[in-house]
């Protein structure tokens, strides 16, 4: 049987789980593909750093480039994470027209374009199967199970540490500090939360699928991103009442219309993260803890809906393991680029500033209880053809200011935006407005 040499970069949590995957399922991996997979050798950060699973001695090494230059090894993983580095060894290794597997959602999302220019020129390939979602296959199901599909809409959860703490906070009728500094403490979320909590995590990971879904490669900087941090209890509650679930959502769809900009040929697509409204009866709205779900409408094949754990040692290296697998087919059917890392195919195609995508909006207003208040603030939004489609003044709350909710038609979000900035001078609203977008799946 044929053997597949691979050198792995990374001996932590992550590479040390796909190890040991390796060394529980390696043989029917073997047994199931035809050709015998081999570690070769594996680059630690030092032989003595934490990991969850032993690596032997004896295959590791402090010096990455003896793994990348070795002429045994045929197939790179790189699991070290981080931008720079990442990108030397990746590019290093491509250079020398060997394949690269990555879990790296930031070097994607930062470099992609570059790497997969260098897996190009250099006859290689890149594989990322574990960057979105963990162990869901969602990228070889948009890449290759949907390719006669266009993708209408794409819903994702893609960051379990936002979905554990707005779980709780649900659940439990906890606010948003208490419940991070208790994920922080049970190691949910890390010492430094920002990149989960603040948004770019799910930033980097919605702008894969993105560009997967639409042929052109989406510049994070396009991407409309907001976190977690301003969710309330109290907002999590009304929205309980109202029927909904807060849950932090990659959105990519396309804008209706086309947009404004009616000049352009290509598509126009909204592509986002935000704290949602969604419907309880959505089957995203179940979707808890620490897991993630990718809900995939294509134009052929309707509805789909994906779920399971996004993160993690063992569900990363699952998927880790499927991209060996190709890269390892790839190799014994000497086609490294059968299917190439990204294939621009809509090439004027563009991300639709936020300010002309098309929502329902949960509103939160504080404001003195006085005659006359909901009916100015109603007239505001009339005058921007705004509709409120429900309101809920709360018993119980009486005080200097008291929580006055609205529901909001369908409306475009700069309309949304402008008519609530009117709303927020009035001397009656006694704090910024909170505003929620609410998520509907039609
Ligand atoms: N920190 C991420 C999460 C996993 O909480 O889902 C890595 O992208």
């Amino acid at each position: 049987m044929r053997q597949v040499n691979i050198g792995m970069i990374g001996g932590g949590t992550v590479g040390s789980g796909v190890f040991h995957a390796w060394q529980s399922n390696g043989a029917l991996m073997s047994s199931r593909l035809g050709v015998k997979i081999h570690f070769q050798k594996v680059a630690v950060k030092a032989f003595d750093e934490p990991r969850p699973y032993p690596i032997p001695q004896a295959l590791m090494t402090t010096d990455w480039q003896s793994v990348v230059n070795d002429p045994a090894v045929q197939v790179i993983i790189e699991l070290v994470g981080g931008t720079t580095i990442a990108k030397t060894m990746a590019l290093a290794a491509l250079k020398l027209g060997k394949p690269v597997i990555t879990a790296n959602k930031a070097l994607l999302s930062a470099h992609g374009e570059e790497l997969f220019n260098a897996a190009r020129e250099y006859n290689s390939n890149l594989y990322y199967e574990a960057s979105v979602a963990g162990g869901i296959p969602i990228i070889k199901t948009m890449r290759e199970a949907f390719v006669g599909n266009r993708f209408t809409h794409i819903y994702g959860i893609v960051n379990g540490t936002c979905n554990y703490i707005l779980t709780r906070m649900k659940l439990e009728g906890a606010e948003f500090a208490d419940v991070l500094a208790d994920a922080q403490r049970l190691g949910y979320a890390e010492a430094e939360p920002s990149l989960d909590i603040d948004g770019f995590d799910s930033e980097h990971k919605i702008g894969i699928l993105a560009s997967l879904a639409h042929g052109f490669w989406v510049n994070p900087k396009d991407i409309y991103v907001e976190g977690i941090r301003h969710i309330s209890k109290l907002d999590m509650q009304f929205a309980g009442q109202l029927g909904y679930t807060i849950k932090l959502l990659g959105i990519v769809k396309k804008v209706a219309n086309g947009g404004a900009s009616k000049s352009r040929n290509g598509a126009r697509v909204q592509v986002s993260v935000y704290p949602t409204l969604v419907p309880n009866s959505h089957v995203l709205a179940s979707v808890n803890h620490v897991f993630n779900a990718v809900f995939v409408r294509g134009d052929i094949v309707g509805d789909t809906l994906f779920y399971g754990r996004g993160a993690g040692k063992d569900a990363t290296a699952s998927a880790v393991l499927s991209d060996v697998a190709d890269a390892a087919l790839d190799l014994k059917h000497g086609s490294k680029s059968r299917v190439p890392p990204f294939v621009p195919h809509e090439v004027a195609g563009a991300v639709a500033p936020i300010g002309e995508t098309i929502s329902r909006y949960y509103v939160r207003f504080s404001v003195a209880d006085k005659p006359g208040v909901l009916a100015t603030i109603a007239t505001i939004l009339a005058a921007s053809k705004i509709g409120i489609s429900s309101v809920i003044q709360p018993e119980g709350h009486e005080g200097e200011s008291i929580p006055l909710i609205l529901m909001i038609h369908d409306a475009p979000n700069a309309a949304m935006q402008k008519a609530l900035a009117r709303i927020a001078r009035l001397p009656v609203v006694k704090a910024p407005p909170v505003m929620i977008r609410v998520e509907n799946f039609e």
